[in-house]
């Protein structure tokens, strides 16, 4: 039997020939161009913030205001102060009412089979983060939702973009005046860098400190200090980039002694493509042994909303809740703070 466990009744989007669209095409029965209509109805439960980083905040706190629950997607916002701001409406708003959209983490290969196989390597010796893709837009084109895109924006929305974003960096770079780089990196962090920064805090913990980092525009890389459970100290490396070759190279691998465990991520545009987890293995007869688990087919973001439901609903914990994602944003702040160092500025 199928649950319905979400109607959507109201669409806005600032252009209105996305909203035209998209009521259209998913009938949904009231559109409109003003976000407060769709915040202000007594008749919406949870309001879905699915606009661009820099009008998060204010939707996302409008809608606390408004005694809505919301689903705001990653990055929850640009800089740790933004963060902080929503997090206090939360609480003023009764707590618990925020899930952030890192579906990655709800991937049932993820929760299921890489942290069981990850817990069994009793001491880990290193990982090694990598995300490096192509443009969004190539896999997205093939996946046969016949997306289209609309740019009739009112002339002040750029504007108010544009000062948003200035704000928010200038609050991620405190105390230096932040280059265009500085903006680009933001913003990456912010896109690609944010799911597979979480999905290492959830799998390994929040690193001890930042060795180094480079900000190679469109490459970014990262080495992270660890410690493991017996005290000893091991190194993650994060690289990703997003440059023009159309392949989805995204993983988390773990390595042990005796035992690797990855995850591997295929782009989540074309829907139903696995994501499995990989391990290779010593045994006991010094042989070389490889598995592959995929726990479900259920797509990450139907598992991410069906997660999202028993909280909202029915009361359990949220997961990628604000406080969860305003630790991704203290830790993009350390490498900021390492890129100024190593620059001497
Ligand atoms: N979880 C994922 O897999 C995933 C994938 C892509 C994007 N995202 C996130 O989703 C968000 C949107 O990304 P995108 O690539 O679709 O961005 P986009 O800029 O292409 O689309 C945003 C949409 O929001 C509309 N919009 C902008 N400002 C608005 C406002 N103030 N009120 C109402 N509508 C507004 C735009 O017209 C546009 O239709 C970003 O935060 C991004 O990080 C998540």
């Amino acid at each position: 039997m199928t649950v319905c466990r979400y109607t959507v009744i109201s669409i806005c989007d600032i252009s209105q020939q996305t909203t035209d669209h998209v009521a259209a095409k998913f009938r949904i029965p009231h559109k409109t161009t003003n976000p407060s209509e769709v915040i202000n109805n007594p008749d919406v439960d949870v309001v879905f913030i699915l606009a661009a980083d820099e009008f998060h905040e204010s939707l996302c706190i409008s809608a606390l205001k408004a005694g809505k629950r919301v689903f705001i997607e990653k990055p929850i916002s640009l800089s740790i102060p933004s963060t902080k701001r929503i997090i206090a409406s939360e609480k003023a708003a009764g707590g618990a009412k925020v899930f952030v959209g890192y579906m990655r983490r709800y991937a049932p290969s993820f929760t299921a089979a890489f942290l069981r196989e990850v817990a069994t390597i009793p001491k880990i010796l290193y990982a090694r983060s990598r995300d490096i893709v192509g443009p969004n837009d190539h896999f997205v084109n093939q996946s046969g939702t016949s997306p289209l895109k609309f740019f009739d924006f009112p002339s002040a929305s750029g504007e108010e973009q544009k000062r948003n974003l200035e704000i928010l960096v200038g609050e991620a770079f405190p105390g230096v005046s932040p280059t265009e780089r500085d903006v680009k990196y933001c913003r990456f962090l912010g896109s690609l860098g944010s799911h597979d920064l979480s999905l290492m805090r959830e799998a390994l913990g929040f690193p001890e400190s930042v060795a180094g980092v480079t900000a190679n525009e469109p490459f970014y890389t990262a080495m992270f200090n660890y410690r493991n459970k017996s005290g000893e100290p091991f190194s993650v490396t994060y690289e990703s980039g997003i440059d023009d070759v159309p392949r989805f190279d995204a993983s988390l691998a773990v390595y042990g002694e005796k035992k690797q465990v990855s995850i591997v991520y295929d782009t989540p545009f074309v829907k139903g493509l696995p994501i499995k987890v990989k391990i290779d293995e010593l045994n006991e007869h010094g042989e070389a042994v490889s598995r592959e688990v995929l726990s479900s087919f259920e797509d990450a973001y139907t598992v991410e909303l069906k997660d999202m439901y028993t909280c909202f609903a029915l009361g359990e914990t949220i997961k990628t809740s604000a406080e969860d994602a305003c630790l991704d944003l203290e830790l993009f702040h350390l490498m900021y703070k390492q890129l100024v160092k190593q620059e001497g500025r």
